[in-house]
């Protein structure tokens, strides 16, 4: 096996090679990850399928870990709600920030129990959720003021209020979430009513946005929040004593992207803090990261089986395959634009240009609108697209009554299912 194939003759195909797990390799023509085929783990168990890279999530972690070693890491579990990466995560020393009773059933189910390493979240929490938080003694976010009332009379007793600065992050208007009229958290006066309301609250929470490819806006939102705290403390003597800054950190999905990597994201977050506080004159709060993205996208591969292969106009030949925004949203939601190669052929050099389209019945479901691939794609080709491991699999839909793929861990050269894929049976079973 060897990567420098993978990495071809031209420069963008290194590119390429990173945008894979940390295993991807070639063994003649054939992709691998984590030491396996893409063709025998299409063949064991069925297309489409999403491949993650244990060691990959693993070292995610750890980049985490070891760059904020006092503070706690919680997984945003919403990128890939699934009970074998969260325990992968919780070997790691990794929590979970969990936003539904789903997502903690999920969290708990993965043995990650201690309320110390869990962080609840949602911007409509229901009574029950309040209930669970209380019962886990775990870490609430509130995201109003009549929620702070109600989490306090729930008994909920470890508490942040998430705080909204207005700041336009730089990323897909649909996944900012501190801006002026955001739905998520106060802005500053409310926020301030909070912390005279409640003088226990521990802290505070700030989440941007999501798929930050710079750390600009990051920092920003350090500085702003750290004055914050400084106002507070002039105008009510509360002190903080935790600081949420929340996920974000973007991960490419294409070769024209690129991001920090989480070592020197964090870094840079770490640093803009120690000088703010120092500016201000305040203590260094007890720190909370909560990275969904940036801790599994990279992992995962998404497989899919060509089928029809059609040229419908001189500049356009659609490769159909056998999944679509039924299995990853994101190019229709956000324009997400995706790269992929052809895994049983990567050993061909990609020379034209196709248009990847998906199998479900409307125009907008064309996973990638442009991708040079080997002249000739076929019937049969498998297809791997990467840096699919978040909000793919975690967002996706029954479309047309369409059962979601599975999910198997990769890893030393073997592959165990970890989500078995869903069966017309499991669809037909909720009709009445
Ligand atoms: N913490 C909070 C409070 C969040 O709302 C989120 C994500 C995270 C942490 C994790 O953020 P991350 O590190 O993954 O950026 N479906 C969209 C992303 C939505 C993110 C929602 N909140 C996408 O596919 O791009």
């Amino acid at each position: 096996m060897t990567k420098v194939r993978l990495l071809g003759h031209r420069q963008n195909r290194a590119v390429l090679h990173d945008l894979f797990p940390d295993t991807v390799a070639t063994d003649g023509a054939m992709l691998t990850l984590g030491g396996v085929s893409a063709a025998e783990l299409v063949a064991e168990f069925g297309s489409p399928l999403v491949v993650m890279d244990e060691a990959t999530v693993r070292a995610s972690a750890r980049a985490y870990r070891e760059t904020a070693p006092e503070a706690l890491i919680a997984f945003g579990t919403k990128a890939f709600p699934n009970v074998a990466i969260l325990r992968i995560l919780a070997e790691e020393g990794i929590g979970a920030d969990v936003s539904t009773l789903g997502e903690l059933r999920f969290a708990l189910a993965a043995g990650i129990d201690d309320g110390a390493r869990l962080v609840v979240h949602g911007n409509n929490k229901s009574d029950a959720e309040l209930a669970a938080a209380a019962e886990h003694r775990s870490l609430l976010v509130a995201d109003s003021l009549e929620e702070l009332d109600r989490a306090r009379a729930a008994g909920v007793e470890r508490m942040l209020v998430r705080f909204t600065p207005g700041i336009e992050a730089d990323t897909h208007e649909a996944i900012r979430t501190a801006h002026h009229g955001s739905k998520f958290g106060l802005p500053p006066h409310d926020t301030l009513e909070a912390l005279r309301r409640a003088p226990e609250l521990e802290g505070l929470h700030v989440h941007i946005g999501s798929q930050l490819l710079t750390p600009g806006d990051a920092k920003t939102a350090v500085d702003w929040i750290a004055t914050f705290a400084a106002k507070a403390r002039a105008e009510t003597g509360w002190t903080w004593r935790t600081l949420d800054l929340g996920g974000g950190l973007g991960v490419p999905t294409n070769e024209d992207e690129s991001a920090l990597p989480i070592r020197d994201y964090v870094g840079i977050v770490l640093e803009e803090l120690e000088r703010a506080c120092a500016l201000h004159r305040l203590e260094l709060p007890s720190l909370v990261f909560e990275p969904g993205r940036s801790l599994v996208a990279r992992a995962g591969v998404t497989l899919y089986t060509v089928g029809s292969v059609k040229q419908v106009a001189s500049s356009t030949t659609y490769v159909a395959v056998d999944g679509g925004m039924s299995d990853n949203p994101r190019p229709a939601l956000y324009g997400a634009r995706y790269a992929a190669l052809l895994a049983n052929r990567a050993d061909e050099e990609p020379t034209e240009v196709y248009a990847v389209a998906g199998k479900h019945c409307e125009s907008g479901d064309v996973l990638i609108d442009r991708v040079t691939l080997p002249a000739g794609p076929r019937r049969g080709d498998l297809l791997a697209v990467p840096s699919t491991g978040a909000y793919t699999l975690g967002m996706s839909s029954n479309y047309n009554v369409t059962p979601a793929p599975a999910a198997v861990l990769v890893g030393g050269g073997s592959a165990r299912l970890i989500r078995r894929r869903q069966t017309l049976d499991d669809l037909l079973a909720l009709e009445a």
